[in-house]
This record gives structure tokens, C-alpha cells and sequence, in this order.
């Protein structure tokens, strides 16, 4: 038995101790101050500890012997052994650790420490035991940002979905994280549609008018068409646009019912996702343009060129060699989508004083967002700490690969998307509830299809590399096997049924610390779910959802493997069941966290 000196150990401690819940932050220290012993105060004591790469390997690897052994001059095994031999870790990790292959220090936590560990966690159901970052930065999400006047696609709805996550995850870290989104509700087009709208239906500019985004749709779709092929028309649009930019009323009036109208659609798609947002569109940035302009003008970075306002880009050329340009104004006095992106980013870091702003949007957008970025650097709009990123997105695609529509070509609505997914599911659970002879009220079944359809939904999109396109597909989404979202809602619903069927009442028991882990499949699901903290700390920088769905897919299959060889309601000993009932415990918290972070609602049975 290892030095266990953590008071919590004693069972007189009750309160958390968070330096015992960040484990790998004390095994970064113990290693610093290892190298430091072994190898003198002046040298770069880079840890280099990372999470072991396999189970067999432990808990957490070292890597810095290598490092080390070069500027040393000296083999990586001997520094390996220099570091292990004043590595101070006996109350933590298994001693001595071992050392393998070229010089990696592999270090394996104590059963002792698992279990207060696991204890510590299992004490503060809710975070398990997962500390609040200190300090916490402001960080702005600029996600969903669908347009006016155009129905929202799959695209935003992977924004949406994806940066809900993104969200929600930082926010349980501690931050201060404002939702943006940044609607298209502002442009030349808007001059268009209004004046349109008024020769053909006039109706559809003044409130209380029942027109929905579908008409609109259409609407926009005929005003294009006019605005391409009748000069005329044309001219009178600019002058409109001129007439709405200068806020004459009327048109101001027709601008806001139109925005109205597709807010509610976007609003019910946002409450069936359950996704919350504060609109604040590109509109919003209107006053602060002409600025943006006359500062570049004034920095010499925006230069005429005929007519039109550029900066030119380092780094980018045009097919011809030639250096490329960022339009910021075009020769009509227009401002651009990327004037606009300038603005916000003044606004955001100076007056909403944001350290960090991610933009979800697709790959399509890279380019974009990279000379944006640029040219906002160069014009120091905003300050050398804050981290402006593009968090891209692949397409979503049709089952064959290619672009998602419906069966008769058109771009599919997503509340009908979302809708689809719910009727399918409860086909599908209604057949089984029959197969199994069941009977559930029909708000049961209601309930049931709603939670597994949008989990599907979502569960599909951000269990993929966001990067890749990914294909949807309604079969593959509600398979109960494979890492789906029933899949993973089944597993969790089991841990349930356990407490149900023990007759249980799992959140008022209090854990035992005379937890008996014997069984190997014991141990090893209680040590995956003791990693989550680490999961965090690669999602709160990679941003991708991918690894966490991943995380709870492993635990998910390790806790099978633990129930089918350990029985815990019948379990041989009091005390062993007490332990089984924790592990469940805090697997069954571990995947209800994940699922809250992924956005996705939970059920106690299926
Ligand atoms: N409205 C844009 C679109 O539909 C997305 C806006 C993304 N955010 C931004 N700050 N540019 O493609």
C-alpha cells in the first residue's frame, strides 16, 4: 500500500480539496520539481506530461527525458532514471514508475488515490469534482447567424448545434461566454426586397402581417430575379437602399417586419433545439462602418483602387501574382460583410472587452476569416492578447454524398428536418414498445421521441471531426447500436434501471471510502471517468465535440464490460456492492455531464 497522505483519506475531511482533483496539475509540479532536483534550478524544466496513451501505460506519461537528454548531452534512459529518482510522487502514483522504451516515464495513479479521488468526485455530483477555470475569460461564441429573408439551412444548423456545445462546455468551465448571433439582416438586398414587396405585396411590409419565411423566401427569389434582368428596377433599389441606410421610416418599418418574421422562424428551430442566443446582426454594426473605413484610410492600410476602398493582403496573391485585395468599400460607397466583421471585432473586444471570439461557420468561410483576422492585426483594431478563430465545419451532405436536399430538389426546411427526426423515432420506439408488449401513455411515447430525435440530430453532427462534411442520415442516427445518441441514451437509462430494480435511491447514498475495486474491469472504468477534467482541457482548446463523444462511447463500452462481469445488486458482499452502486454512480453522472455539455437531455428509462 502506497503513502496515502490526503486527509480525505482519514474520512474526517469533508470538504473538497481541489489540488487532489487536479491531478495532473500536482504531477506537472512533482515532475518540475523533479528535474529541477536532478538536473539544477537553471534548467527549462518542461514537463512534457500528457495523458497515457494507452491503459497499459498508466495514467499519465512523461515525456521530457528526450528534450532534456539532447540539451544535456546525455542519454534519455539516463535522464529518465536522474528524473524518476528524485520524482517525490509516492502519494499519488505507483513507485518507482516505470520507464519505457527510449525514455518515457510512464506514471500509474495509486489504487489509494483513485479512490479518494473517486469519492472527491462522487461528493459533488453535479461538477464531479471538476474546478471552475480561475480566472475565467470573456469569451464570445458567434454561432448560428443565419439571414433575413432566406430560409436557415443545414449549414446553420451545424453552427448552431456545434456552437451551443462549444458553449456550453466553456461555460461550465467557469467562463463568461456571450452568445452571438450574428444574423444577415443588413445589405443592398434589403433595398431590393422592400421595393418589391411593396409594388406586389404590400401587406407583407406592416406589422401583424401573417406572411412566414417560406413566402419570404419566394418573395426573395422573385425580387433577385427582377433586380437581374430590369435595370430600372435596379436604380430604384439602390435609391431604396439609400433611402432604409439613411433610416427613412417607411422603409425602416418594412426592414424590421421582415426581420420579425424570420426571427420567429429561427426562434422555433432555436426552442426545439433548445439553444439559447442573443441576436445581435450585422445591422448592429452599421454605425461603426464609416469609422472602420476612415481608420484604415488614415493607418494607410485601405487604398483606393478604382474607386472601391482595399487592403491589400499579405500573403494572399491572385492568380496572377498580383498581391490579392480585402474590399472594405465598394466605388458605390457600400460597405462589405468583412467591413462589417472589422467593426464587430472592435466592438467586441474593445466595448464587450472579449479575450477570446470563435466564429462557427463552415470551412467555406476559412479564406474569409483569415483576412479579416489580418487586416484587423495590422490595424491593431484589437489587442495582441485577444485570440480571434475560425472554428470551420465541413458540409452536411445527402445520404449519397452529394448536396442535401429534399426529394423534389429544394433546400430542406429544418423544422421539418427536426420534425422528421421525432416522427421517425417514435415509429420506431412505438414498434418495439409492441414488440416488447409494453404500454406506455401516448405522453410517454411523445416525451420519449422528441428527447431520442433531437439527440439523434445532434448527437450525428458533433460526433463527427467537424471538419470533415459529414452525411446525414435518419437510419444511421437512430440505430441503437454503434456510438449514437440512443445508443448512448440506452446506457445511461440502464444505470438507471439498476437503482429501479434494487429498489435504490442512488443520490441520497453517500459513498463509502472503503471502496473495494478489485475486478480490473472495476478499475478501469473508474479511472476513464476520473480523466474528464483532462477531456475538458483538450476540448476548451481544440474545440471539438468529436473528442468528448468519443470519451463517453469508451465509457459507455467500458461500463458494459464492468456490468457483464460484475454483478452489482448481487454482488458477494455488502461492502462490494456499496462499491459497485458508486462506480455506477459516478459512470451514470460522468455521461449525464457529457450529455449536458453536448446539449442533449437525458431520460431515467426507455
Ligand atoms: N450570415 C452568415 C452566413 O449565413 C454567417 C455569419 C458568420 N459570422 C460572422 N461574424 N461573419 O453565412
Amino acid at each position: 500500500v502506497g503513502v496515502v497522505t490526503y486527509a480525505a483519506m482519514e474520512g474526517n475531511n469533508t470538504d473538497l480539496d481541489p489540488a487532489m482533483l487536479q491531478t495532473k496539475k500536482v504531477v506537472v509540479q512533482r515532475v518540475v520539481d523533479a528535474i529541477r532536483a536532478a538536473f539544477g534550478s537553471e534548467i527549462d524544466p518542461n514537463p512534457m506530461v500528457t495523458p497515457a496513451t494507452k491503459e497499459e501505460f498508466g495514467d499519465f506519461q512523461c515525456n521530457a527525458a528526450m528534450g532534456l537528454a539532447k540539451s544535456l548531452k546525455k542519454k534519455p534512459r539516463d535522464v529518465a532514471t536522474a528524473i524518476v529518482e528524485k520524482l517525490d510522487i509516492a502519494d499519488l502514483c505507483v513507485t518507482p514508475p516505470e520507464i519505457a522504451g527510449p525514455g518515457f516515464i510512464n506514471l500509474k495513479l495509486t489504487d489509494e488515490y483513485v479512490k479518494a479521488k473517486m469519492k472527491h468526485a462522487l461528493q459533488d455530483k453535479e461538477r464531479l469534482g471538476i474546478a471552475k477555470r480561475d480566472p475565467a475569460q470573456r469569451i464570445i461564441v458567434d454561432f448560428s447567424s443565419p439571414n433575413i429573408a432566406k430560409e436557415m439551412h443545414v449549414g446553420h444548423l451545424r453552427s448552431t448545434i456545434i456552437g451551443d456545445c462549444l458553449c456550453r462546455i466553456l461555460e461550465f468551465l467557469g467562463h463568461d461566454v456571450l452568445r452571438l448571433n450574428h444574423v444577415g439582416d443588413w445589405g443592398t438586398q434589403f433595398g431590393m426586397l422592400i421595393l418589391y414587396l411593396r409594388e406586389v405585396a404590400p401587406e407583407a411590409l406592416v406589422d401583424g402581417s401573417d406572411l412566414d419565411l417560406g413566402d419570404l423566401v419566394v418573395f426573395y427569389k422573385k425580387a433577385k430575379a427582377r433586380f437581374d434582368e430590369d435595370p430600372e428596377f435596379q436604380e430604384s433599389a439602390r435609391k431604396e437602399v439609400v433611402k432604409l441606410q439613411a433610416g427613412d421610416e417607411e422603409s425602416l418599418r418594412g426592414w424590421k417586419t421582415l426581420c420579425n418574421q424570420s426571427r420567429i422562424e429561427f426562434n422555433r428551430v432555436y426552442d426545439i433545439l433548445d439553444v439559447k442566443l442573443e441576436e445581435r446582426g450585422e445591422s448592429f454594426y452599421n454605425p461603426f462602418l464609416k469609422q472602420v473605413v476612415t481608420d484604415l484610410q488614415e493607418k494607410q492600410l485601405a487604398v483606393e483602387n478604382e474607386g472601391a476602398q482595399c487592403v491589400f493582403l499579405e500573403g494572399f496573391t491572385s492568380r496572377d501574382g498580383s498581391t490579392q485585395p480585402l474590399l472594405v468599400q465598394k466605388s458605390d460607397g457600400g460597405y462589405m460583410y468583412s467591413t462589417t466583421d472589422l467593426a464587430a471585432i472592435r466592438h467586441r473586444t474593445h466595448v464587450e472587452k472579449a479575450t477570446r471570439v470563435l466564429y462557427v461557420t463552415d470551412v467555406g468561410q476559412s479564406t474569409h476569416f483569415e483576412q479579416v483576422f489580418q487586416v484587423a492585426r495590422r490595424a491593431e483594431f484589437y489587442p495582441p492578447s485577444v485570440s480571434l478563430e475560425h472554428v470551420p465545419f465541413g458540409l452536411v451532405q445527402g445520404e449519397d454524398g452529394k448536396k442535401f436536399k429534399t426529394r423534389s430538389g429544394d433546400t430542406v426546411r429544418l423544422r421539418d428536418l427536426l420534425d422528421e427526426a421525432v416522427v421517425r423515432c417514435k415509429a420506431d420506439y412505438t414498434r418495439r414498445m409492441e414488440e416488447e408488449g409494453r404500454a406506455e401513455t401516448s405522453e410517454y411515447v411523445e416525451e420519449v421521441s422528441k428527447v431520442v430525435g433531437i439527440a439523434a440530430v445532434k448527437y450525428a453532427d458533433l460526433k463527427n471531426n467537424r471538419v470533415s462534411n459529414y452525411r446525414f442520415s435518419y437510419d444511421k442516427m437512430l440505430t441503437l447500436t454503434g456510438n449514437t445518441a440512443p445508443y448512448m441514451l440506452y446506457a445511461y437509462a440502464r444505470i438507471q434501471g439498476i437503482y429501479r430494480k434494487g429498489g435504490i435511491d442512488i443520490t441520497s447514498r453517500v459513498t463509502s471510502l472503503d471502496l473495494k475495486l478489485d475486478k480490473p474491469e472495476e478499475m478501469s472504468l473508474v479511472r476513464l471517468c476520473l480523466r474528464f477534467d483532462q477531456i475538458l482541457e483538450v476540448l476548451e482548446t481544440d474545440l471539438k465535440p468529436n473528442f468528448l463523444c468519443e470519451y463517453m462511447y469508451e465509457v459507455a463500452s467500458k461500463f458494459n464490460a464492468f456490468y457483464e462481469n460484475c454483478s452489482v445488486l448481487n454482488a458477494e458482499s455488502e461492502r462490494v456492492m456499496e462499491s459497485r452502486l458508486a462506480i455506477c454512480d459516478l459512470t451514470a453522472r460522468t455521461l449525464a455531464l457529457s450529455f449536458s455539455l453536448l446539449g442533449i437531455k437525458t431520460l431515467e428509462r426507455l
